[in-house]
């Protein structure tokens, strides 16, 4: 049986971002967790992918009680020279929050928090796949400025479709040409 939704979280949970030093006390609630809801299987190898390269850009929200695991978010940052120009694509690859914690934020400050970490190593975008029947996720995303840029039909092993999400973190140059267009309105009403 589930357990119980919590009507109030506890008490401020902490955050912490994750480290090596913590793999053998964090990692199997963090597989825990994320299979749980996701439709896709990971092996131990995709998570130490992750965490070996990129484990300043996963997050974790702890009980501050007992420090158990309530919430997690994995992602990567890489290079892609193929894109003209190169472009810096941080990458949200798994979130996940305990269900009954659900519904106060803790998705929302993980997301933060990784928007964060990512702007500051100068990411140009961040992207990610939701189910497009996600609705929580969705919702969330989308609040926080996420756009939907492609529809991927039959994405997911379970046959369900995804939507790409993006969030742009720098100026594009439609949005330049928009600029200059508004500083010529400017200059005309002057
Ligand atoms: C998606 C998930 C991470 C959200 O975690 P959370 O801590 O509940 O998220 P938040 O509280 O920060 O925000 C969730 C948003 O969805 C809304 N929401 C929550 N449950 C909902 C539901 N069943 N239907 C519609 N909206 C819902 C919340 O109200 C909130 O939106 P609002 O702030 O505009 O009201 C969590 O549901 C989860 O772990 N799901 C399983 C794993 C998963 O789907 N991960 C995402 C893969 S991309």
């Amino acid at each position: 049986m589930e357990p119980a939704r919590v009507t109030e979280l506890p008490a401020e949970l902490k955050y912490i971002q994750y480290q090596h030093s913590l793999e053998t006390q964090y990692l199997p609630a963090i597989r825990a967790l994320i299979s749980k809801d996701l439709s896709e299987p990971y092996s131990i190898y995709v998570y130490r992918y992750f965490l070996y390269q990129w484990g300043h850009l996963c997050f974790m929200a702890l009980d501050p009680i007992d420090s158990s695991l309530v919430g997690v978010i994995i992602c990567k940052l890489e290079m892609h020279k193929s894109h003209s120009p190169s472009t810096l694509r941080g990458y949200i690859a798994m979130l996940a929050v305990s269900a009954p914690y659900r519904g106060h934020g803790v998705a929302t400050a993980l997301v933060r928090r990784a928007i964060d970490a990512m702007t500051q190593r100068n990411a140009d975008e961040i992207v990610l796949e939701t189910e497009e029947t996600n609705v929580p996720a969705m919702r969330l995303y989308e609040r926080l400025g996420f756009i939907r840029s492609k529809k991927l039909h039959r994405y997911y092993l379970n046959g369900n479709s995804a939507y790409r999400l993006v969030l742009p973190l720098k100026p594009t140059d439609e949005d330049a040409a928009t600029d200059l267009a508004l500083d010529d309105t400017d200059l005309a009403t002057r």
